[in-house]
């Protein structure tokens, strides 16, 4: 029951996610879009130096992994487009003002759409200063 309305909770939501090239973020990323895929759109908030390179990373550590074998399966063909259609790899960093997203027009998208924030970036060094 208590899952049911997750699931209907996110229905339809655009949520905003950090962290999800790490560990716990990933997962997120992948539970989300295959159990609930009617999910609006998720921003991810990925270290990077522009866009592309926010993309790339979001190719390569995130829905490129082991990870999305059951979604790529269970989307076939239409995996690239379901992905694209769904997942915004944005260039930032939580320690910047407003995250280090520089584009106004960005900006103004995401304080527009966005519902729900997921926050999973940290730094998991025990010695980091
Ligand atoms: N791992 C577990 O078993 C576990 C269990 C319970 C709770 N948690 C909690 O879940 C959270 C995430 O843990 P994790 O294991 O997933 O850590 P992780 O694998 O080290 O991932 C950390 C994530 O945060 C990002 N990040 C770090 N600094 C950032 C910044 N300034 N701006 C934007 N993104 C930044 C990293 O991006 P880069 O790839 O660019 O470094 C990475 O995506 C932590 O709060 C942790 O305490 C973890």
């Amino acid at each position: 029951m208590e899952f049911e309305t997750i699931l209907g909770y996110l229905e339809n939501k655009t949520i905003l996610i950090t962290g999800a090239t790490g560990f716990v973020g990933k997962v997120l990323v992948e539970k989300i879009l295959r159990v609930q895929p009617d999910v609006k759109k998720l921003y991810l908030l990925i270290r990077a130096s522009g866009a592309n390179s926010a993309t790339q990373r979001m190719h390569n550590e995130i829905t490129g992994k082991e990870l999305f074998k059951v979604l790529r399966k269970e989307c076939g063909a239409n995996f690239d487009s379901f992905i694209s259609e769904k997942v915004v790899a944005l260039s930032g960093d939580v320690t910047f003002e407003d995250l280090g997203v520089k584009a106004s027009k960005l900006k103004e998208e995401m304080c527009n759409e966005i519902q729900i924030i997921l926050n999973s970036a940290a730094i998991t060094k025990l010695n980091e200063r």
